[in-house]
């Protein structure tokens, strides 16, 4: 089977830069969901029809099993269809899908496929409350599909039929080229009308098929940003239903994104707001708060993050806790019950098990012993204005609150820095080291006193 993806359409109504199928749904583009579906689905081939101005298409999804068709100018989906056949192969069947029908789903285009069987034309069909603007499916007395007559063709009476073309179909290719070398654009549109050729099937005996989709939410397309955004929900919702099935707790299921993959061990627990991206891994018994960001990250078992923390490129051991208000960035390797309190930024450095930076302070270009202890206000000077330099913490530091380690420094395992200290050289082990001012008092000193005005 080969598949045919129609994305020439110019979106108009998205009024936007940003080709349409290039828009992102789950963070990723429309187009891209419904490759994923063909792919998985098998296909042996998948050809792009992109138009004027979907260079950036080709470019942004590029990959080595597609192949790529240039509609132009746009004559309508017969036309579009027709463009993606010197690519295919006589002796398959073609499966035709569309860019901006995001959700179409494997199981449902599976049993379309298999309806189709090696001789029959597949159409995929819905039943709509209000069918408007659509192609309707119009069967004989028997029940058996005749044709397909756009809104605009339409009759009085073929307008009151409900059963609605979605547009997907699976058709031999041989017929399927044959076809559509003698459709005309004698209609309403002037456009050469892919759902033209059901009727020709029928005159020429081909048996058509049609088969239903799982849920009609798979069917929908995008116009304009407001189905964008009711797709997008549909699709959290999906997801959120299936992390639920897995065990996962969350406590609004309308208040997830995930953008990306996100998996879960046993016994996670997911708080609302909550933004997912990339590729995020959590272990048994993470529970994340409220209005977290977490982004290509692998949460070990049982650590916590408490709400807005943002954490991203990030691996932590197991048992930690993150924030309120923590902020890891890319590079950040936290191991066993490690603590990071709030207004903490970590970058690109290593922290040991059980290690601790409860409040206030800026770890980056660091390596972290082992029972740490990083006082409030401290931060790692890691960059001279040109270059950045490493801080490297031995085991059992404890660090004075409102400390700056000038990197590069190396602090001794078992040091204590006095609060308030500037560290600009390394420190010895097992001592205590401290910069600061002697503290003096004044004796007989005055305040000033307000002049009275004159
Ligand atoms: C089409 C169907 C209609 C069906 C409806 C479902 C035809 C003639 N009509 O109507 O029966 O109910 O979809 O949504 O097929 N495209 C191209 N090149 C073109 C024209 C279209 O690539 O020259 C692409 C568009 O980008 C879009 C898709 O084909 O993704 C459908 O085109 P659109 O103009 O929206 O079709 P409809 O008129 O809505
Ligand atoms: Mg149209």
């Amino acid at each position: 089977m080969e598949v045919i993806v129609l994305a020439a359409g110019k979106g108009t109504r998205m009024n936007s830069r940003l080709p349409k199928v290039l828009q992102p749904l789950a963070g990723r583009p429309l187009l891209a969901h419904v490759l994923d579906t063909a792919r998985r689905l098998g296909a042996s081939r998948i050809c792009v029809v992109y138009g004027h101005g979907g260079e950036v298409v080709r470019e942004r999804l590029d990959a080595p099993d597609l192949a790529w068709a240039l509609q132009e100018p746009q004559l309508g989906t017969g036309h579009a269809v027709q463009q993606a056949l010197p690519q295919l192969a006589d002796d398959g069947h073609a499966l035709v899908l569309y860019g901006d029908v995001p959700l179409i789903g494997e199981a449902t285009l599976g049993r379309l496929v298999a309806a189709a069987g090696s001789r029959r034309l597949a159409l995929l069909t819905v039943e709509l409350d209000d069918p408007t603007g659509y192609g309707r499916i119009i069967r004989d007395a028997a029940g058996r599909v005749q044709r397909i007559v756009e809104q605009k063709d339409a009759s009085e009476d073929e307008r009151r039929v409900r059963e609605v073309n979605t547009g997907i179909l699976v058709a031999p290719t041989a017929r399927l080229r044959d076809w559509l070398s003698r459709l005309s654009n004698d209609n309403a549109q002037g456009e050469y009308y892919l759902t033209d050729i059901i009727a020709m099937a029928v005159a020429e005996d081909v048996e058509v098929a049609a088969e239903q989709p799982d849920r009609v939410s798979e069917t929908l397309g995008v116009n304009d940003k407001r189905q964008l955004a009711e797709l997008e929900r549909i699709h959290q919702r999906d997801i959120a239903a299936r992390l639920m099935a897995a065990g996962v707790t969350l406590l609004d299921p309308a208040r997830i994104d995930v953008r990306g993959t996100l998996s879960c061990g046993r016994d996670v627990e997911i708080d609302v707001n909550c933004l997912f991206e990339g590729s995020v891994e959590l272990a048994d018994g993470v529970r994340v708060g409220a209005n977290c960001v977490v982004k290509n990250a692998r949460l070990g078992a049982g650590t916590r993050l408490a709400p807005f923390s943002h954490v991203e490129d990030t691996v932590t051991g197991e048992a930690c806790v993150i924030g309120p208000y923590a902020r890891t960035r890319p590079g950040t390797e936290l191991a066993d019950d490690v603590h990071l309190g709030n207004f903490v930024e970590v970058k690109n450095s290593k922290v040991a098990s059980h290690s601790k930076a409860n409040h206030l302070a800026y770890v980056g270009d660091a390596d972290v012993g082992e029972r740490v202890n990083i006082g409030a206000g401290t931060i790692t000077c890691n960059y001279d204005g040109a270059n950045k330099h490493r801080t490297i913490i031995g085991d059992d530091v404890f660090v004075g609150s409102d400390t700056q380690l000038v990197a590069p420094v190396t602090i001794g395992d078992g040091t204590t820095i006095g609060a308030g200290s500037t560290i600009v050289r390394d420190t010895p082990q097992n001592k205590l080291t401290l910069s600061r001012a002697k503290q003096v008092t004044i004796d007989n000193w005055k305040r000033p006193v307000k002049k009275p005005k004159t």
